[in-house]
């Protein structure tokens, strides 16, 4: 007979949206005791590392609060005040609309000047607004100064707002309320991995010792997406295996995952490097990068050692290099690309460090 274990794989991945989230009633009702107790403009910061719950958060607000028209726009993705903005105001509503040709304060008025309509918008990744070029979120944090219906702006970053918003906005924004979601600890990620585990796994073919494992495992990064995920893969091992999920499955495929990246690879980066590997991993929003991106997220460091930082990762295995043609009399540029999944690095790191 073959082991099933996975009953609906759903639950595991990245996209599912839970019901209930473990252990943060704190910071939902201080969010809403914040944003949503008067009817005034507000913004809030949500801050915490990959994998601490703010995009789910977010999503869980906009679910309690049907009573506002909640946008959500991930700034990574759409990352200029027009692509957020055609988020917000929906497709249809621009159709032979001028949207190239208006100002940006004329689009968010046409946006929302609706009487009686009331907004939450939220940002995600907004640390991936280059500040000098966006306006949108001085705008929308003056909602009321414009002659607009107040803007509920929830802001989520894995920064501090000095980082990505300049001194301008940050001055005129009063003060930003900030809500720190701190990294989860073995405790809550154990909570975390039992509720997927209830929804994904068949009963019997796991025991809280397994997920235990897990969560001993996830706690140097605090990260759930790294927890959720090395359950994922130590199910389907177990699959594989024909066994249930026990604690040596977990350890055996936490090994498979960490096995590229491990002490041997590590030896070529010098601690420097492990410390700019781990912030830039932190703010990195893909898979690929050039040098312009490392300049931006590291500003301060010099062209040689972003060269030597660079080859040494290329030698441990990290990233791969790849001649980018950059068109005519351009000459060529490097892409980079890692070799292994960032959570799981990131988490070596953290363990490297300990
Ligand atoms: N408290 C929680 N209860 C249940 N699931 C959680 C909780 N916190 C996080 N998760 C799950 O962990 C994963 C990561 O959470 P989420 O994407 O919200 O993190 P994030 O802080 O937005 O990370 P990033 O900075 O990388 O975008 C998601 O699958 C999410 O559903
Ligand atoms: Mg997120």
């Amino acid at each position: 007979m073959e082991m099933k274990i996975i009953k609906n794989e759903v639950p595991l991945t990245t996209e599912f949206l839970p019901d209930r989230i473990t252990g943060r009633e704190n910071e939902i009702n201080l969010i809403n005791k914040l944003m949503f107790t008067s009817d005034a403009q507000i913004t809030v910061l949500i801050k915490g590392r990959p994998g601490t719950g703010k995009t789910l958060l977010a999503k869980f607000l906009m679910k309690m609060h049907p009573e506002f028209n909640g946008k959500y726009v991930n700034c990574y993705v759409s990352n200029s005040d027009r692509l957020i903005l055609s988020e917000i105001g929906g497709k249809d509503y621009w159709r032979g609309g001028d949207f190239q040709s208006s100002s940006i304060e004329n689009i968010v008025k046409q946006i929302f000047q609706k009487e009686n309509r009331k907004n939450l918008i939220v940002l995600d990744e907004v640390h991936s607004l280059k500040s000098s070029n966006n306006k949108i979120i001085y705008i929308l944090t003056r909602s009321t100064e414009l002659g607009l219906p107040p803007v509920k702006l929830m802001l989520l970053s894995i920064e501090d707002p000095e980082m990505f918003l300049d001194k301008n906005v940050l001055s005129s924004i009063n003060k930003i309320n900030q809500v720190v979601l701190k990294s989860y600890d073995a405790t809550q990620l154990f909570e975390i991995l039992k509720s997927r585990a209830e929804l994904a796994l068949y009963e019997g073919t796991y025991d809280n010792e397994a997920l235990m494992k897990i969560a001993e495992l996830s706690e140097a990064s605090g990260n759930a997406r790294f927890a959720i995920e090395l359950l994922r893969y130590s199910a389907k091992l177990a699959e594989l295996r024909d066994k249930v999920l026990s604690s040596d499955i977990v350890l055996e495929s936490s090994k498979d995952y960490i096995e590229p990246i491990d002490d041997s690879a590590l030896k070529y980066l010098d601690e420097w490097e492990v410390d700019i590997l781990i912030t830039f991993l932190n703010n990195l929003n893909s898979n690929r990068f050039t040098t312009e991106e490392i300049r931006s997220i590291i500003p301060g460091l010099t062209e040689a050692k972003m060269y030597k930082w660079l080859r040494d990762l290329e030698s441990s295995g990290i990233i791969n290099k790849r001649k980018l043609s950059s068109g005519y009399g351009g000459g060529v540029r490097n892409e980079f690309s890692l070799n292994v999944q960032k959570d799981y690095l990131l988490n070596t790191l953290y363990n490297l460090k300990r």
